[in-house]
């Protein structure tokens, strides 16, 4: 019998070839999208991570280089490169997604969340395109070991888990990247077109995290903004912070009820 879905799933997971992890997303995506895919066959366990390649080198943040100078060709490498690390974990926490609740939801969040795991797998070849025009590649620079984190700690919790990594953690995304796409416009770099695609689309991931919480809070009969503030002050170590990109954020859904002030009481307490 063909792989289900979960066993499909765990298997992209398990790919630590970013090349061949993007293309294991594309294959599942076709295949599911053709029908030729059980939603509800049982799967092997979900790894409590993915695999990664033998380069880049993690390490703990706290053990991050610092970043050079700005504006240097090395610091817009190190950010590059740092970005082209966020999209490969964000591939997998799409499809880590799909392998943990693909099965029991409706089949539109399956096909939700591969098609975001394959726009993060475009994102990721996208950054790696630039990383080769500059001369090296996504391997080069050690790597930030703490993407992780927050898929782990919401790993048995789907509610939990929407609420934190599309909504607070990609909306983060929404928050910082104009910036980013100023600086690079400003000197013609290609690099301000790479990072508009990608902020196009975040909006929409933002906002499918958002659409499937008010799904769950509907069946729940919770109050979505509230349950929200809720399961992020008890998951989320930190602090929502502003300057947030406010008309970016109401396009995925997110209205300032749900994060003003967010996380800053327990912000000092929390380690
Ligand atoms: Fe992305
Ligand atoms: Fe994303």
């Amino acid at each position: 019998m063909a792989d289900g879905l979960a066993a499909r799933a765990v298997g992209v997971l398990l790919t630590a070839e970013p090349a061949a992890k993007a293309a294991a997303v594309r294959r599942l995506l076709d295949d599911w999208q053709a029908g030729l895919v059980d939603r509800q066959q049982p799967g092997p366990p979900v790894p409590g991570r993915p695999a990664r390649p033998a380069r880049p080198r993690l390490l703990p943040p706290a053990a991050m280089p610092r970043r050079s100078r700005a504006g240097s060709p090395r610091a817009r490498f190190a950010l590059l490169h740092a970005l082209a690390h966020i999209e490969l974990n964000a591939i997998d926490l799409a499809v880590d997604l799909v392998a943990r609740w693909g099965p029991a939801m409706p089949p539109a969040f399956t096909t939700d969340w591969l098609r975001i795991a394959d726009e993060e797998a475009l994102h990721f070849t996208l950054l790696s395109g630039l990383l080769a025009e500059a001369g090296g590649c996504y391997g080069d620079l050690p790597a930030h070991d703490g993407l992780w984190d927050a898929a782990t700690a919401t790993a048995h919790d789907l509610e939990a888990r929407l609420a934190i990594v599309p909504q607070v953690l990609e909306a983060r995304g929404l928050d910082v990247t104009p910036a980013m796409i100023a600086r690079f416009s400003a000197t013609g770099d290609p690099a301000a077109a790479v990072l508009a695609r990608i902020l196009a689309d975040e909006i929409g991931h933002v906002g499918t995290g958002n659409r499937w919480f008010r799904h769950l809070c509907s069946e729940s009969m919770s109050e979505p903004a509230a349950r929200f503030r809720m399961l992020v002050e008890r998951h989320f170590r930190g602090a929502v912070k502003p300057p947030f990109n406010d008309s970016a954020r109401r396009k995925a859904g997110l209205t300032m009820d749900w994060y003003a002030g967010l996380g800053t009481a327990g912000a000092a307490s929390k380690p």
